[in-house]
Protein backbone atom coordinates (compact mmCIF):
# COMPACT_ATOMS: atom_id res chain seq x y z
CA UNK A 1 0.00 0.00 0.00
CA UNK A 2 3.15 1.90 1.12
CA UNK A 3 4.24 1.50 -2.37
CA UNK A 4 1.14 2.17 -4.48
CA UNK A 5 0.88 5.77 -2.19
CA UNK A 6 4.40 6.50 -3.85
CA UNK A 7 3.53 5.54 -7.07
CA UNK A 8 0.66 7.50 -7.27
CA UNK A 9 2.48 10.99 -5.52
CA UNK A 10 4.93 10.49 -8.58
CA UNK A 11 2.28 9.95 -11.78
CA UNK A 12 0.91 13.10 -9.54
CA UNK A 13 4.24 15.24 -9.96
CA UNK A 14 5.15 13.77 -13.34
CA UNK A 15 1.67 15.22 -14.62
CA UNK A 16 2.44 18.60 -12.67
CA UNK A 17 5.42 19.21 -14.31
CA UNK A 18 3.77 17.83 -17.56
CA UNK A 19 1.36 20.59 -16.95
CA UNK A 20 3.73 23.39 -15.91
CA UNK A 21 5.50 22.23 -19.04
CA UNK A 22 2.97 22.65 -21.67
CA UNK A 23 1.89 26.28 -20.29
CA UNK A 24 5.19 27.52 -20.01
CA UNK A 25 6.90 25.70 -23.05
CA UNK A 26 10.10 27.20 -21.81
CA UNK A 27 12.90 28.33 -24.26
CA UNK A 28 16.43 26.56 -24.42
CA UNK A 29 18.17 29.39 -25.17
CA UNK A 30 17.46 31.12 -21.84
CA UNK A 31 17.55 28.86 -18.85
CA UNK A 32 15.08 30.30 -16.13
CA UNK A 33 14.78 27.07 -14.50
CA UNK A 34 16.19 28.84 -10.89
CA UNK A 35 14.17 30.82 -9.10
CA UNK A 36 13.52 34.23 -10.47
CA UNK A 37 16.59 33.61 -13.26
CA UNK A 38 14.51 35.36 -15.76
CA UNK A 39 13.54 38.86 -14.12
CA UNK A 40 15.23 41.25 -14.32
CA UNK A 41 17.73 41.88 -11.49
CA UNK A 42 16.77 38.44 -10.83
CA UNK A 43 16.01 37.84 -6.82
CA UNK A 44 15.76 41.75 -6.56
CA UNK A 45 13.29 41.79 -8.91
CA UNK A 46 11.37 39.42 -8.06
CA UNK A 47 8.64 39.11 -5.11
CA UNK A 48 4.84 38.94 -4.56
CA UNK A 49 2.82 40.81 -6.49
CA UNK A 50 -0.72 41.64 -4.64
CA UNK A 51 -3.58 40.29 -7.17
CA UNK A 52 -1.39 36.76 -7.55
CA UNK A 53 -1.58 34.44 -4.87
CA UNK A 54 1.22 32.99 -3.70
CA UNK A 55 3.23 33.54 -6.92
CA UNK A 56 6.55 34.71 -7.45
CA UNK A 57 6.59 37.24 -9.87
CA UNK A 58 9.20 39.83 -12.05
CA UNK A 59 8.23 42.98 -10.47
CA UNK A 60 10.51 44.76 -13.09
CA UNK A 61 9.44 42.80 -15.45
CA UNK A 62 11.37 39.74 -17.21
CA UNK A 63 14.20 39.63 -19.04
CA UNK A 64 14.22 39.79 -22.96
CA UNK A 65 12.04 37.13 -24.93
CA UNK A 66 10.73 36.03 -21.94
CA UNK A 67 7.03 37.06 -20.40
CA UNK A 68 5.21 36.01 -17.31
CA UNK A 69 4.93 35.59 -14.09
CA UNK A 70 6.13 32.01 -13.02
CA UNK A 71 6.14 30.72 -16.47
CA UNK A 72 8.75 32.13 -18.09
CA UNK A 73 7.20 32.07 -21.47
CA UNK A 74 9.48 32.85 -24.31
CA UNK A 75 7.83 36.20 -26.51
CA UNK A 76 6.41 35.19 -29.74
CA UNK A 77 9.09 34.08 -32.77
CA UNK A 78 11.40 36.76 -33.11
CA UNK A 79 9.81 39.00 -30.62
CA UNK A 80 12.95 41.01 -27.95
CA UNK A 81 10.19 42.45 -25.61
CA UNK A 82 7.04 41.34 -24.84
CA UNK A 83 4.30 42.69 -22.13
CA UNK A 84 4.60 40.54 -19.04
CA UNK A 85 1.01 39.56 -19.00
CA UNK A 86 0.22 38.44 -22.16
CA UNK A 87 2.99 38.46 -24.08
CA UNK A 88 2.03 41.28 -26.71
CA UNK A 89 5.29 42.06 -28.47
CA UNK A 90 6.35 45.39 -28.98
CA UNK A 91 9.66 45.36 -30.23
CA UNK A 92 11.63 42.51 -32.31
CA UNK A 93 14.46 41.31 -32.08
CA UNK A 94 17.56 43.06 -33.84
CA UNK A 95 17.59 41.70 -37.67
CA UNK A 96 13.51 41.73 -37.87
CA UNK A 97 10.72 44.24 -38.57
CA UNK A 98 7.16 44.25 -39.23
CA UNK A 99 4.16 43.18 -38.13
CA UNK A 100 4.69 42.99 -33.96
CA UNK A 101 3.04 40.04 -33.88
CA UNK A 102 5.19 37.78 -35.31
CA UNK A 103 8.06 40.24 -36.25
CA UNK A 104 8.59 38.10 -39.23
CA UNK A 105 10.27 40.47 -41.95
CA UNK A 106 13.96 40.04 -41.59
CA UNK A 107 16.22 43.24 -42.28
CA UNK A 108 18.03 43.75 -45.36
CA UNK A 109 21.46 42.11 -45.37
CA UNK A 110 22.82 45.34 -46.50
CA UNK A 111 21.31 47.45 -43.53
CA UNK A 112 24.82 48.55 -41.32
CA UNK A 113 24.99 46.01 -38.27
CA UNK A 114 21.96 44.15 -40.20
CA UNK A 115 19.38 46.05 -38.25
CA UNK A 116 16.60 48.64 -39.26
CA UNK A 117 13.74 50.77 -37.94
CA UNK A 118 10.61 48.58 -37.48
CA UNK A 119 9.74 49.75 -41.22
CA UNK A 120 12.47 47.74 -42.26
CA UNK A 121 14.34 51.37 -43.02
CA UNK A 122 17.95 51.05 -42.58
CA UNK A 123 21.32 52.79 -43.29
CA UNK A 124 22.53 50.61 -46.41
CA UNK A 125 26.26 49.70 -46.47
CA UNK A 126 28.84 50.77 -49.04
CA UNK A 127 27.43 51.47 -52.78
CA UNK A 128 23.50 50.39 -52.00
CA UNK A 129 20.56 52.04 -51.30
CA UNK A 130 16.53 52.58 -51.20
CA UNK A 131 13.82 51.17 -48.22
CA UNK A 132 15.46 47.43 -48.59
CA UNK A 133 18.83 48.17 -49.86
CA UNK A 134 18.49 46.66 -52.59
CA UNK A 135 19.90 48.99 -55.43
CA UNK A 136 22.64 50.53 -56.23
CA UNK A 137 23.32 53.98 -55.52
CA UNK A 138 23.60 56.08 -59.30
CA UNK A 139 26.53 55.21 -61.09
CA UNK A 140 27.29 51.14 -60.00
CA UNK A 141 25.99 48.08 -60.98
CA UNK A 142 26.26 44.46 -60.22
CA UNK A 143 25.15 42.15 -57.76
CA UNK A 144 27.34 43.69 -54.94
CA UNK A 145 26.94 47.07 -56.84
CA UNK A 146 30.67 46.46 -57.23
CA UNK A 147 31.05 47.92 -60.86
CA UNK A 148 30.61 51.23 -62.08
CA UNK A 149 28.72 52.21 -65.01
CA UNK A 150 30.61 53.48 -68.50
CA UNK A 151 31.66 56.82 -68.59
CA UNK A 152 29.25 56.58 -72.10
CA UNK A 153 25.88 56.32 -69.86
CA UNK A 154 23.09 58.91 -69.91
CA UNK A 155 23.30 60.61 -66.54
CA UNK A 156 25.62 58.04 -65.80
CA UNK A 157 22.50 55.61 -64.79
CA UNK A 158 22.55 52.24 -65.77
CA UNK A 159 20.66 48.42 -65.79
CA UNK A 160 21.60 45.90 -62.68
CA UNK A 161 23.59 44.34 -66.22
CA UNK A 162 25.40 47.50 -66.73
CA UNK A 163 23.57 48.47 -70.07
CA UNK A 164 22.27 51.61 -70.45
CA UNK A 165 21.21 54.36 -73.44
CA UNK A 166 24.58 55.77 -74.54
CA UNK A 167 25.39 59.41 -75.12
CA UNK A 168 25.77 60.49 -78.75
CA UNK A 169 29.32 59.73 -78.41
CA UNK A 170 29.38 55.81 -77.07
CA UNK A 171 28.19 52.33 -78.71
CA UNK A 172 27.81 49.36 -77.46
CA UNK A 173 25.26 47.55 -74.88
CA UNK A 174 26.84 48.80 -71.88
CA UNK A 175 27.98 51.99 -74.02
CA UNK A 176 31.56 51.55 -73.79
CA UNK A 177 33.32 51.86 -77.18
CA UNK A 178 33.13 54.97 -79.34
CA UNK A 179 31.36 55.69 -81.80
CA UNK A 180 31.51 55.52 -85.14
CA UNK A 181 34.11 58.71 -86.14
CA UNK A 182 34.69 59.14 -82.12
CA UNK A 183 38.18 58.21 -80.73
CA UNK A 184 39.96 58.91 -77.17
CA UNK A 185 39.61 58.00 -74.03
CA UNK A 186 36.37 59.43 -73.46
CA UNK A 187 35.25 59.41 -76.83
CA UNK A 188 35.55 63.08 -76.96
CA UNK A 189 37.21 63.66 -80.21
CA UNK A 190 36.90 62.94 -84.25
CA UNK A 191 38.65 60.18 -85.89
CA UNK A 192 41.31 61.59 -88.43
CA UNK A 193 39.07 62.74 -90.82
CA UNK A 194 36.32 63.90 -89.60
CA UNK A 195 34.98 67.28 -88.06
CA UNK A 196 31.90 68.93 -87.04
CA UNK A 197 29.62 68.19 -83.69
CA UNK A 198 28.96 65.24 -84.16
CA UNK A 199 32.29 64.15 -86.12
CA UNK A 200 29.66 63.39 -89.34
CA UNK A 201 31.75 66.12 -91.69
CA UNK A 202 34.73 64.44 -93.67
CA UNK A 203 37.23 66.71 -93.64
CA UNK A 204 37.47 66.63 -97.63
CA UNK A 205 34.89 68.71 -97.44
CA UNK A 206 37.57 71.63 -96.16
CA UNK A 207 40.06 70.42 -98.95
CA UNK A 208 40.05 67.18 -101.18
CA UNK A 209 43.17 66.73 -99.91
CA UNK A 210 43.22 66.97 -96.07
CA UNK A 211 43.66 64.10 -94.07
CA UNK A 212 42.98 65.80 -91.21
CA UNK A 213 40.97 68.65 -90.00
CA UNK A 214 40.14 70.92 -86.97
CA UNK A 215 36.85 69.98 -85.41
CA UNK A 216 34.72 73.24 -85.30
CA UNK A 217 36.89 74.97 -87.94
CA UNK A 218 36.72 74.28 -92.02
CA UNK A 219 40.95 74.15 -91.36
CA UNK A 220 42.78 71.46 -92.22
CA UNK A 221 45.79 70.40 -89.96
CA UNK A 222 47.17 67.49 -92.08
CA UNK A 223 47.35 67.22 -95.89
CA UNK A 224 48.03 63.97 -97.85
CA UNK A 225 51.54 63.17 -99.39
CA UNK A 226 53.11 65.63 -101.49
CA UNK A 227 51.18 68.50 -99.94
CA UNK A 228 51.45 70.98 -96.76
CA UNK A 229 48.97 72.97 -94.70
CA UNK A 230 49.15 76.11 -95.21
CA UNK A 231 46.41 77.93 -93.21
CA UNK A 232 44.14 75.51 -93.29
CA UNK A 233 44.31 74.65 -96.66
CA UNK A 234 46.17 72.12 -98.18
CA UNK A 235 48.96 73.26 -100.68
CA UNK A 236 51.01 71.21 -103.52
CA UNK A 237 54.98 70.82 -102.41
CA UNK A 238 56.89 73.16 -104.27
CA UNK A 239 58.09 72.60 -107.47
CA UNK A 240 61.73 72.82 -106.88
CA UNK A 241 61.67 70.46 -103.86
CA UNK A 242 63.42 67.31 -104.76
CA UNK A 243 61.07 64.42 -105.77
CA UNK A 244 58.49 67.14 -104.77
CA UNK A 245 58.56 65.83 -101.22
CA UNK A 246 57.97 68.37 -98.13
CA UNK A 247 57.10 68.58 -94.52
CA UNK A 248 52.76 67.98 -94.44
CA UNK A 249 52.93 70.60 -91.55
CA UNK A 250 54.90 73.74 -92.91
CA UNK A 251 55.74 72.63 -96.47
CA UNK A 252 59.77 72.31 -95.67
CA UNK A 253 61.51 70.59 -98.47
CA UNK A 254 62.18 67.46 -97.01
CA UNK A 255 65.23 66.05 -99.71
CA UNK A 256 66.42 69.18 -100.11
CA UNK A 257 66.16 71.58 -103.43
CA UNK A 258 66.66 70.99 -107.35
CA UNK A 259 69.64 72.80 -108.33
CA UNK A 260 70.06 76.65 -108.75
CA UNK A 261 67.41 76.83 -105.90
CA UNK A 262 67.63 77.45 -102.07
CA UNK A 263 65.41 78.11 -98.67
CA UNK A 264 62.84 76.16 -96.75
CA UNK A 265 60.53 76.04 -99.16
CA UNK A 266 63.34 76.13 -102.36
CA UNK A 267 61.70 79.15 -103.90
CA UNK A 268 65.15 81.01 -104.16
CA UNK A 269 67.78 81.06 -106.44
CA UNK A 270 71.62 80.21 -105.74
CA UNK A 271 73.75 83.55 -106.39
CA UNK A 272 74.38 84.28 -109.85
CA UNK A 273 77.10 81.79 -111.47
CA UNK A 274 76.68 79.27 -109.16
CA UNK A 275 75.16 76.31 -110.47
CA UNK A 276 73.71 74.90 -107.24
CA UNK A 277 73.72 75.84 -103.68
CA UNK A 278 72.95 74.60 -99.68
CA UNK A 279 69.45 74.72 -98.99
CA UNK A 280 69.99 76.80 -95.98
CA UNK A 281 73.09 78.97 -97.55
CA UNK A 282 71.21 81.78 -98.53
CA UNK A 283 72.22 81.24 -102.02
CA UNK A 284 75.95 81.18 -101.11
CA UNK A 285 78.15 78.61 -100.69
CA UNK A 286 79.15 76.66 -103.91
CA UNK A 287 78.45 72.64 -103.41
CA UNK A 288 77.07 70.29 -105.56
CA UNK A 289 76.29 68.30 -103.18
CA UNK A 290 77.88 67.47 -99.28
CA UNK A 291 79.27 63.88 -100.25
CA UNK A 292 80.85 65.43 -103.88
CA UNK A 293 82.50 68.39 -101.98
CA UNK A 294 84.27 66.04 -99.01
CA UNK A 295 85.32 63.74 -102.16
CA UNK A 296 86.78 66.50 -104.10
CA UNK A 297 88.74 67.62 -101.13
CA UNK A 298 90.21 64.19 -100.81
CA UNK A 299 91.10 63.51 -104.07
CA UNK A 300 92.92 67.08 -104.49
CA UNK A 301 95.02 66.51 -100.93
CA UNK A 302 96.28 62.77 -102.38
CA UNK A 303 97.35 64.40 -105.65
CA UNK A 304 99.12 66.79 -104.28
CA UNK A 305 100.92 65.00 -101.94
CA UNK A 306 101.82 62.32 -104.53
CA UNK A 307 103.36 64.91 -106.97
CA UNK A 308 105.21 67.09 -104.15
CA UNK A 309 106.52 63.49 -103.73
CA UNK A 310 107.37 62.97 -107.24
CA UNK A 311 108.83 65.91 -108.11
CA UNK A 312 111.47 65.54 -105.26
CA UNK A 313 111.90 62.39 -106.07
CA UNK A 314 112.59 63.96 -109.26
CA UNK A 315 114.87 66.29 -107.82
CA UNK A 316 117.15 64.31 -106.07
CA UNK A 317 117.52 61.67 -108.62
CA UNK A 318 119.05 64.24 -110.97
CA UNK A 319 121.27 65.22 -108.57
CA UNK A 320 122.70 62.18 -107.63
CA UNK A 321 123.35 59.96 -111.03
CA UNK A 322 125.41 63.57 -112.48
CA UNK A 323 127.69 64.03 -109.71
CA UNK A 324 130.80 64.84 -112.57
CA UNK A 325 129.03 67.24 -114.32
CA UNK A 326 130.15 70.59 -113.76
CA UNK A 327 128.20 73.65 -111.71
CA UNK A 328 126.62 75.63 -114.61
CA UNK A 329 124.88 72.55 -115.63
CA UNK A 330 123.47 71.78 -112.49
CA UNK A 331 122.77 75.39 -112.18
CA UNK A 332 121.24 75.54 -115.75
CA UNK A 333 119.28 72.76 -114.65
CA UNK A 334 117.85 73.66 -111.10
CA UNK A 335 115.67 76.86 -112.47
CA UNK A 336 114.08 73.80 -115.33
CA UNK A 337 113.39 71.80 -112.75
CA UNK A 338 112.08 74.47 -110.04
CA UNK A 339 109.46 75.72 -112.79
CA UNK A 340 108.61 72.40 -113.28
CA UNK A 341 107.57 72.64 -109.65
CA UNK A 342 106.33 75.35 -109.17
CA UNK A 343 104.02 74.59 -112.02
CA UNK A 344 102.91 71.62 -110.60
CA UNK A 345 102.31 72.95 -107.23
CA UNK A 346 100.38 76.01 -109.10
CA UNK A 347 97.83 73.05 -110.82
CA UNK A 348 97.39 71.06 -107.60
CA UNK A 349 96.79 74.22 -105.63
CA UNK A 350 94.69 76.22 -107.92
CA UNK A 351 90.92 75.94 -106.32
CA UNK A 352 88.87 73.12 -107.96
CA UNK A 353 85.63 75.50 -106.96
CA UNK A 354 85.90 79.17 -107.31
CA UNK A 355 84.46 80.94 -104.26
CA UNK A 356 82.08 83.56 -105.33
CA UNK A 357 81.19 84.46 -101.68
CA UNK A 358 83.75 87.84 -102.84
CA UNK A 359 80.61 89.46 -104.66
CA UNK A 360 77.28 87.49 -104.12
CA UNK A 361 73.98 89.54 -104.11
CA UNK A 362 71.58 87.83 -101.72
CA UNK A 363 68.45 87.55 -104.11
CA UNK A 364 65.55 88.66 -102.99
CA UNK A 365 62.87 85.41 -102.01
C1 LIG B 1 -0.25 41.26 -37.96
O1 LIG B 1 -0.33 39.84 -38.17
C2 LIG B 1 -1.51 39.25 -37.65
C3 LIG B 1 -1.40 37.76 -37.84
O2 LIG B 1 -0.80 37.41 -39.03
C4 LIG B 1 -2.72 39.86 -38.35
O3 LIG B 1 -3.88 39.33 -37.85
C5 LIG B 1 -2.72 41.38 -38.17
O4 LIG B 1 -3.74 41.97 -38.89
C6 LIG B 1 -1.38 41.97 -38.59
N1 LIG B 1 -1.35 43.36 -38.26
C7 LIG B 1 -1.04 44.28 -39.11
C8 LIG B 1 -0.99 45.70 -38.63
O5 LIG B 1 -0.74 44.03 -40.28
C1 LIG C 1 20.32 43.97 -69.49
O1 LIG C 1 19.19 44.52 -68.87
C2 LIG C 1 18.29 45.20 -69.74
C3 LIG C 1 17.20 45.85 -68.91
O2 LIG C 1 17.03 45.24 -67.69
C4 LIG C 1 17.76 44.21 -70.76
O3 LIG C 1 16.88 44.89 -71.65
C5 LIG C 1 18.91 43.63 -71.54
O4 LIG C 1 18.46 42.65 -72.44
C6 LIG C 1 19.94 43.01 -70.59
N1 LIG C 1 21.07 42.63 -71.36
C7 LIG C 1 21.69 41.45 -71.22
C8 LIG C 1 22.88 41.22 -72.05
O5 LIG C 1 21.31 40.62 -70.44
C1 LIG D 1 79.68 85.86 -113.35
O1 LIG D 1 80.49 85.47 -114.44
C2 LIG D 1 80.71 86.52 -115.38
C3 LIG D 1 81.49 86.00 -116.61
O2 LIG D 1 82.30 84.89 -116.25
C4 LIG D 1 81.47 87.65 -114.64
O3 LIG D 1 81.71 88.69 -115.53
C5 LIG D 1 80.68 88.13 -113.47
O4 LIG D 1 81.39 89.07 -112.73
C6 LIG D 1 80.32 86.98 -112.57
N1 LIG D 1 79.43 87.45 -111.54
C7 LIG D 1 79.60 87.14 -110.24
C8 LIG D 1 78.56 87.69 -109.32
O5 LIG D 1 80.51 86.45 -109.81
Amino acid sequence: MQIMKTSQKIKAYIFYLLFIFHLCNGEEAIDCSGRCACCIDEEFGCGTSPGIHGDTSCLKGSVDTIYGHRCKNPCRSNCLKCTQDIGECFACKPGFYGNLTNCVDSCSIRCIDGTCENDGRCTCIQNFEGNKCDTCVQGRYGDNCEHTCSIGCIGNTCNRNGSCSCLHNFNGQNCDVCAANYEGSACESCDDGFYGKYCSKSCILVDSNCLKCKRDDEYCMKCKNGYFSSNGNCVECGINCLERKCDPTNGRCTLGCKAGFWSDICDANCNLNCSSCGQFSNGRIYITSSTNTALAALVGLFATLFMCTAAGCYLWNRRRSKPKENNSEIQLDQPETERAYEQLQRQTSEPTYRDVDANYTVLPM
